[in-house]
């Protein structure tokens, strides 16, 4: 039985002072039960996140973090900086970062194994250009990215690791996948992910992200190998993000 999982990211957005009342508004409306709820703030805000949810039900994790441990690598945050403000999670190769900083399947790779070393569960996104699903070659991305984490993972791994499918023509711009379209890669991430290892891989959880709001959650929810969502827009308002989590 896997336990959905709600996860905001905030991408970078916010400031103290709206932070502080969107974490108020989630502690005050989320009493834990049903589907697992966390947050993902831009990396100076971790400390704020971890005040203001130490004790809650409510998790946090970061947006990224460097393969290495530690060392010349201005700019960088180490695996194990994030845990000392109390980390969980850490979204990793999200398309905003393969696009935008040239994150490769290797980087990607070598960052999970890095969060999990420092005992944080990486959120591994995969997912398609709109180019790529018109030419057919949804599966065969999707698998590369995935394949490449797999590859560096031992098969008892599986069972700390979260994937999120997010295909990028949905996200930010109000085209969802319909739920059918989520669940067929979901279906097939399912796949290889249990071919690595059968019991483990039926554990872990496959997120969708791309557009999840409140009125098209619970129905994406509702497919079989859908365990919940990465929010991005939604997930900054808290009525918006709390509705997500209930649709769970
Ligand atoms: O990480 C979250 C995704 O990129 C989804 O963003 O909900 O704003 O479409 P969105």
């Amino acid at each position: 039985m896997r336990r959905k999982l709600v996860v905001g990211n905030w991408k970078m957005n916010g400031s103290l002072a709206s932070n502080a009342s969107l974490l108020s508004g989630i502690v005050a409306g989320y009493d834990g039960s049903g589907a697992e709820a966390a947050v993902c703030p831009p990396a100076p805000y971790l400390a704020q996140c971890q005040q203001a949810l130490q004790g809650s039900a409510v998790s946090w994790g970061a947006q990224d973090v460097s393969r290495h441990l530690s060392g010349a690598f201005t700019g960088e945050i180490s695996a194990t900086m994030l845990k000392d403000f109390g980390c969980r999670w850490v979204i990793l190769g999200h398309c905003e970062r393969r696009g935008n900083h040239g994150e490769s399947n290797q980087l990607v790779a070598d960052k999970t194994v890095a969060a999990l070393n420092a005992g944080l569960t990486p959120i591994v996104c995969v997912g398609e250009s709109l180019a790529q699903r018109e030419a057919g070659q949804t599966d065969a991305h999707c698998s590369a990215q995935l394949g490449a984490v797999l590859d560096a993972l031992e098969p008892e791994q599986l069972e700390h690791i979260v994937v999120a499918y997010e295909p990028i023509w949905a996200i930010g711009t109000g085209v969802t996948a319909t739920p059918e379209m989520a669940q067929a890669v979901h279906a097939r991430l399912r796949m290889q992910l249990k071919e690595k290892h059968a019991q483990h891989g039926a554990q872990v959880r496959i997120l969708y992200g791309g557009s999840m709001k409140p009125d098209n959650a619970a129905e994406l929810m509702a497919q079989p190998d859908i365990d919940g969502g990465l929010i991005g827009g939604a997930s900054l308002k808290a009525p918006d993000f709390l509705a997500i989590i209930a649709a769970g």
